[in-house]
């Protein structure tokens, strides 16, 4: 998601492009303070269901992931994006047909983004994480309140440094701050607060 263009035409499936420091710095302080444990022995472990990319940029969060050794699927609806498996409609995916995924994690196209959450945690098993890049004021507004009351939010990853998300415009930030949202599947306790 990208709240720039606000007012004006988003991108086709609102395809922008996640700043690869602002992934690597979400990791550097999530490997801080995880205290989830994945056995690799499971299977896949991470899937990207939005994951980008196409004939320009590299799947963002695929590529900073594979670097620090996680193995990724990739999805994506567009035809032309980099995903492993493209032309696939997320929210068309039976939750129960999938591999246990032990985390999901995106830059979901904002319209969607309460949807691909409820989606993803149908996917992930019990103890799995579900990761949301969405705008700080996600966390606002009487339509969603609904929705925070019941969804399982470990933690929040404060991004005090505002993201860009067109990489031909690198200095060009966007109008608000972000977050890096965990959700847990089953977890019961009050969500951990970062700002990073
Ligand atoms: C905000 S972009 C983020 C792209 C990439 N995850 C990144 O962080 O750079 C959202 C992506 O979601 C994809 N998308 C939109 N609707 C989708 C759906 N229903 N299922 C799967 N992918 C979808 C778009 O094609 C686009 O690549």
């Amino acid at each position: 998601m990208s709240s720039t263009n606000r007012g004006t035409e988003r991108n086709a499936d609102d395809y922008y492009v996640t700043p690869h420091w602002l992934i690597e710095d979400f990791l550097a302080a999530f490997s801080e303070n995880c205290r989830f444990i994945f056995d690799p022995e499971e299977g896949p472990i991470v899937l990207d269901p939005s994951a980008g990319g196409c004939n320009k940029y590299e799947m963002s969060y695929p590529t900073v992931l594979e670097k620090h050794d996680f193995t990724v699927d990739s999805w994506d609806i567009r035809e032309d994006s980099r995903a492993k498996f493209k032309g696939r409609d997320f929210l068309s995916i039976d939750p129960t047909y999938t591999p246990a995924y032990q985390i999901i994690i995106t830059n979901p196209p904002f319209n969607v983004a309460q949807e691909f959450t409820e989606h993803a945690l149908k996917m992930v098993p019990n103890g799995g994480l579900v990761i949301m890049l969405q705008r700080l004021n996600w966390l606002g507004s009487q339509k969603r309140k609904p929705m925070w009351q019941k969804l399982p939010l470990a933690a929040v990853y404060v991004h005090s440094k505002r993201p860009g998300f067109d990489p031909l415009k690198p200095s060009k930030t966007d109008s608000t701050e972000y977050a890096h949202f965990v959700f847990c599947k089953g977890y019961e306790l009050a969500p951990e607060l970062f700002v990073i």
